[in-house]
């Protein structure tokens, strides 16, 4: 793992938006693997404001969002397709069909998730993945215990991140209690993982991804089989690396 740290999570969130730019210029039909949450509101800026000054091109390129809630439309504001839509997609020269996220209303949500693992497979593979992390360690929602071959499935969310994800759905018993997820084993296929982490509160789980033993109970720990994997920190996040 290459671990980078930028003394601010502005710093860091640009550093990010560039890796990205560079990848979807250097290969305009990039397949982009990307993720929702706090973390990911700066980089989506800063990947809006590339397109809108400097021209960046995603009409070629191709995505997947690693999760979705079950049960939640895509005009439902906590659904993960609106997160996207109001923070990317509107912003952007994205094709509608080039733009791929679970179907969390899907009746069969096996087979939904059978469906995704072949879209992914169809377009090549994930060439660069998005990653946050959770405070317990989950990536995508993959919680604690998760396999690490997993495939995308149905996963149950820990109360902790249900508490995490509170505020964005308008409290705790608004917040869908299953989503659908890429597994430890899809994210790990990616061909570059890049994993962003800031402040504080993510410091201690940080050090226990990037140092600490491999094992399911910090499922990002995976990311220390990867071949190709960039973590990028702002200070605080950074704090209890030794
Ligand atoms: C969401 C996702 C999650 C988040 C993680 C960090 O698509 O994959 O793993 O990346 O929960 O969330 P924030 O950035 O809100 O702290």
């Amino acid at each position: 793992v290459e671990v980078i740290v930028l003394s601010t999570a502005e710093e860091a969130v640009r550093l990010v938006a560039r890796v990205v730019a560079r990848s979807v210029r250097a290969r305009p039909d990039l397949v982009l693997g990307l993720a929702t949450g706090r973390t990911m509101e700066g980089v989506y800026r800063e990947l809006v404001r590339l397109h809108r000054e400097e021209g960046l091109d995603f009409s070629r390129c191709r995505t997947f969002n690693l999760d979705e809630y079950v049960g939640v439309s895509s005009d439902d504001p906590r659904s993960f397709r609106h997160w996207m839509q109001e923070h990317f997609f509107r912003h952007v020269n994205l094709q509608p069909a080039n733009v791929h996220l679970p179907d969390g209303m899907a009746a069969d949500l096996e087979a939904e998730c059978l469906r995704y693992e072949e879209q992914i497979r169809a377009a090549g593979g994930v060439d660069l993945q998005l990653l946050g992390i959770g405070r317990a360690g989950h990536i995508g929602f993959n919680e604690p215990l998760s396999s690490l071959q997993s495939r995308t499935r149905v996963k149950m969310l820990t109360p902790v991140t249900i508490r995490q994800n509170a505020a964005a759905c308008g409290g705790e018993d608004r917040v869908p209690r299953r989503a659908v997820t890429m597994g430890v084993g899809t994210i790990l296929e990616a061909r570059w993982c890049v994993l962003v982490a800031l402040g504080l509160e993510k410091a201690e789980v940080v050090a226990r991804a990037v140092e600490g033993p491999i094992t399911s109970m910090v499922p990002a720990s995976a990311l220390q089989l990867h071949p190709r994997c960039t973590v990028v920190l702002d200070e605080a996040a950074a704090s209890l690396l030794s």
